[in-house]
């Protein structure tokens, strides 16, 4: 195992009617800046939740941050955050409310130029407004980790950042809050957990036995509790089940004494920022032709996986046992309903090169565990699909 160390001091209020737990986490605040997305909140009854929460304090509104955040609506937050003088940021929503906040709240303590260059230059900061979230969709585990991703529209850009500095104080998560989430969403939710659990899983053995077996059987959980999900969208165990597997699939522990590989994460990325496709969507993409393209030297934790997860009888041929997890993998994403092909989302094959060209300039020339991953491999990942 690889030298680690682990920090994680996000307390979790987990289960039904946590949101009174607001009251406490927030009793050391006063002018909150309280963060949320396109609406979905007013439908559901937790804005009112929220507002009833928040009676004696002074409260400053942020709504509208869409899906896939973007600078130029948080950089209007963070002007108002500033002119507020807001010493807590409440952010109620999915990952993009939770990451949009993040940014608003290092952005508030930026001493530089533009708080862009976090993000495009890696510039270090040394502070940030504290956060506290309520999650209202599992997917993207930011509300327990302390990383977000930003999208720069005048640049078509989609870059992360992170630091402890954005690890909420608090999140809340009620389960009960995704009986109102569209099926797609779940969908999305599911695959991003399970690609997050990839992405520290299948990369090269370092004898890390604890590692290994909890994100075999985080994916088990998915795998089995998603579709439950689906099939039933207000069985509350199967809920809080797929909610706290997508906390627990980021929130540093699987990372902990092991290489990661992110490839998937990075390539997708391109995608969303290029044609707007859904985060989790663009995982659905790219992960099968990662596995494939990259089998060999994946290969004893695909064997790990196809054991363990998808229950392969290893005594078969290696390389068959590998391409049925992979397929297995496919097909769970295709009974989630969510599509695999480039083309499936009228995504031209001229995007290949462009996002090869994208990742280049960047500097993202070499991905994944061993930094191998070139834009001509990034090719033949794509071509995997198509
Ligand atoms: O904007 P509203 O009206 O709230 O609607 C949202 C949005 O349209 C809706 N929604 C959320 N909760 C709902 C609900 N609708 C009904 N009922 C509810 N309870 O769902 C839509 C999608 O929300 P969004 O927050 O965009 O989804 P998600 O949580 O999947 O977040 C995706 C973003 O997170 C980033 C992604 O790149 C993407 O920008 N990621 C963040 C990570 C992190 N911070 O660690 C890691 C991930 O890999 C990921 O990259
Ligand atoms: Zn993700």
């Amino acid at each position: 195992m690889e030298n680690f160390t682990f920090y994680n001091p996000v307390r979790i209020h987990f289960g039904k009617n946590q949101i009174i737990k607001l009251k406490d986490e927030l009793k050391n605040y006063n002018n909150i800046l309280f963060t949320y997305g396109k609406g979905s909140i007013k439908k559901n009854g937790i804005y009112e939740r929220v507002i009833d929460m928040l009676s004696d304090k002074n409260i400053i509104e942020f709504g509208g941050i869409g899906a896939n955040p973007e600078y130029e609506t948080l950089m209007k937050a963070v002007e108002i955050g500033k002119k507020e003088k807001i010493d807590f940021i409440l952010a109620v929503g999915g990952g993009s409310v939770i990451d949009g906040s993040k940014f608003i709240a290092a952005a508030i303590n930026y001493k530089g130029d533009d708080p862009w260059n976090m993000l495009s230059k890696y510039e270090k900061f040394d502070s940030a407004i504290k956060i506290g979230t309520i999650l209202t969709l599992p997917a993207t585990g930011s509300e327990m980790n302390g990383g977000a991703v930003i999208t720069r529209v005048s640049s078509k850009e989609k870059l992360a950042f992170g630091s402890h500095l954005l690890m909420p104080v608090f999140s809340i998560l009620e389960p009960e809050v995704m009986y109102s989430l569209p099926n797609t969403q779940i969908s999305n939710g599911i695959i991003d957990a399970f690609v997050h659990t990839i992405e520290q899983y299948i990369t090269y053995p370092v004898n890390a036995a604890v590692q290994d077996a909890y994100s075999a059987a985080l994916l088990k959980v998915i795998i089995n509790e998603g579709p439950k999900v689906l099939k039933n969208r207000l069985d509350y165990d199967a809920n809080a089940n797929l909610m706290w597997a997508a906390t627990m699939a980021l929130n540093g522990l699987l990372a902990a004494g092991v290489p990661e590989d992110w490839s998937t994460h990075i390539i997708g990325h391109e995608i969303t920022a290029l044609y707007g496709i859904d985060h989790a969507q663009t995982l659905a993409i790219v992960l099968p032709g990662v596995l494939s393209v990259m089998k060999e030297e994946k290969s004893e934790k695909l064997l790990h996986f196809a054991q363990n997860v998808w229950d392969i009888d290893i005594n078969n041929n290696n390389s068959t046992v590998i391409d049925m997890a992979i397929n297995k993998t496919e097909e769970f994403f295709h009974s989630l309903g969510i599509k695999t092909k480039l083309s499936d989302y009228n995504i031209p094959n001229s995007a290949i090169n462009e996002i090869c060209a994208k990742l280049e300039n960047k500097n993202f020339i070499k991905l994944g565990e061993n930094k191998n991953i070139n834009p001509e491999i990034v090719e033949k990942i794509l071509k995997y699909q198509n």
